[in-house]
């Protein structure tokens, strides 16, 4: 077996491992395994490539890696959960940018080489690696900076916004098809710096509620960047590895819109979303309430109501992430099962800020994952449950998404609580959620609100419930 056989066949086996950590990925219970799997597929196609006789100089590659590998450790530790959106957008950013780069030093050595022109799937290769590479890595950017706060969160717009990224996208375009024809990086540079302008451009006028859609949109864009370096290096197991990231990207990018009812064009032109209290505990406390009544409940009243229950569910959304209630909740949900109460959990697939986002939280405080019912199976257990609760929800349970067909909301399917006896809302206000809109089920009377801080409120109702 020649030296070039063994990296093919590193490269097949580093594939397989790719694939088998995405199947692994796709239950809570087998996630961390198949993280391993991909992160040990990714080690093999490193070696694999550093065996390569092209490498000229170890240097430069051991620096980089160095450093990489430093960064990544350090910011991995350190990151916050509720900050894991800006850590996968900057990841996502650095990945883009690398690929357009690659793109940048082939394009400079073909043209080193005088050969005048490049052939025409190079050419495309280069090229598209090049501007999605570009655009993703200053998308990412803008989208890591909403999320991080450095930028502001709401939507920026400005006049003829997409008459000028109409502009940009035909100029980027031209200098492609230019620079494609007859080699000269007077074409290419100006062509890459106005694909960075463009990923600003596209990713600024959306709101930074939105950003975990972009995000997700932008993965796949350097997945397929990857692809496309893969085809201009040569190498198999980027176009195997960038295609898998290209298409689990898209694949999540339109399950997210989907489970919101909106389109992937809504949500990139859309301007939805004020974004101001994106992932920011500071929310808006106006709004909604109007003068009709709703009945407020003390914690002792839903712990009498919970310590009497059958069946419990519980129903977390992006409050609960925010007040950090997850542990709370459980150690309530623990109280109640002392009691020979059935506890479960009903999640929401866009329920908090990102996919997954209520998984990551209970899975934290180890709540069980055959206590964790998706949508789908949970919506028809609500009918034979005494109580649920609602722990900072508040779109995925709105009723006018499934009878109001005048509200924004309308289409997106909801955890339908209200087909319970009786519905309890641990929220601060009467404030609206993500998409602004009032909710009838803070109103039906059989609807009990105990306003306060998720966790405070939590916390409550474990002392109630240990008391009655
Ligand atoms: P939301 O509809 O945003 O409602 C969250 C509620 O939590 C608010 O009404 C807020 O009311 C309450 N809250 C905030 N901080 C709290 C605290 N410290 N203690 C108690 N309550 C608190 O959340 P949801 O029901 O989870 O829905 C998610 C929304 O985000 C959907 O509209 C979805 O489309 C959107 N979205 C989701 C994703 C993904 S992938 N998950 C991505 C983009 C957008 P108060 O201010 O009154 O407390």
């Amino acid at each position: 077996m020649t030296r070039s056989d063994g990296i093919q066949l590193a490269y097949l086996v580093a594939s397989v491992l790719f694939i088998l950590g995405l199947r692994f990925l796709a239950a809570p219970r087998t996630a961390r395994r198949g993280n391993l799997l991909a992160a040990v597929g990714m080690l093999v196609a490193i070696v694999a490539t550093l065996a390569d006789a092209r490498v000229l100089s170890f240097g430069w590659i051991a620096a980089g890696v160095g450093v990489g590998a430093v960064i990544g450790a350090v910011s991995a530790q350190r990151v916050r959960m509720t900050a894991m959106p800006q850590m996968v957008a900057l990841f996502n950013g650095v990945g883009g940018g690398a690929a357009a780069l690659i793109a940048a030093s082939e394009y400079h050595a073909a043209d080193a080489l005088h050969s005048g022109r490049l052939d025409a799937r190079t050419a495309v290769s280069v090229m598209f690696s090049a501007v999605v590479g570009a655009i993703s890595f200053s998308g990412s950017l803008v989208a890591f900076g909403k999320l991080q706060e450095i930028l502001p969160g709401r939507p920026i717009t400005w006049p003829a916004q997409k008459a000028l990224n109409a502009v940009a996208v035909v100029a980027v375009l031209a200098l492609a098809v230019g620079a494609s024809l007859g080699l000269d990086e007077r074409r290419f540079l100006p062509m890459a710096v106005i694909a960075l302008l463009l990923g600003v451009a596209a990713v600024l006028p959306i709101g930074g509620a939105d950003m975990p859609v972009v995000i997700s949109l932008l993965n796949s864009f350097t997945g397929l960047s990857a692809a496309a370096t893969g085809f201009v290096l040569g190498n198999d197991a980027l176009i195997i590895a960038g295609t898998l990231v290209g298409a689990s990207g898209t694949l999540l990018t339109q399950m997210m819109s989907k489970a919101m009812n909106r389109s992937i064009a809504n949500v990139l032109f859309g301007a939805f979303g004020g974004g101001a209290t994106a992932l920011s505990p500071s929310a808006d406390r106006g709004g909604g309430a109007g003068d009709r009544p709703v009945r407020e409940a003390s914690a002792m009243d839903v712990a009498v109501l919970l310590a009497y229950a059958q069946r419990v569910v519980f129903v977390p959304g992006y409050g609960l992430a925010v007040a950090q209630a997850q542990h709370g909740v459980r150690e309530l949900a623990t109280l109640l099962e002392r009691r020979k109460i059935d506890v479960k959990y009903a999640i929401h697939p866009v329920a908090g800020r990102m996919p997954g986002h209520m998984n990551v939280l209970l899975a934290e405080a180890d709540v069980p994952y055959d206590q964790l019912w998706e949508m789908e199976q949970i919506n028809p257990e609500f009918s034979q449950t005494d109580v649920v609760v609602i722990i900072g929800a508040n779109d995925v349970v709105n009723p006018a998404a499934r009878d109001d067909p005048s509200s924004p909301l309308y289409g997106m399917p909801i955890l339908e609580v209200d087909r319970a006896e009786h519905v309890v809302v641990l929220k601060r206000s009467m404030a609206t959620g993500f998409a602004g809109i009032d909710n009838a089920l803070f109103y039906d009377p059989r609807t009990m609100m105990l306003f306060g801080d998720a966790k405070g409120s939590v916390s409550r109702l474990v002392q109630e419930v240990q008391a009655v």
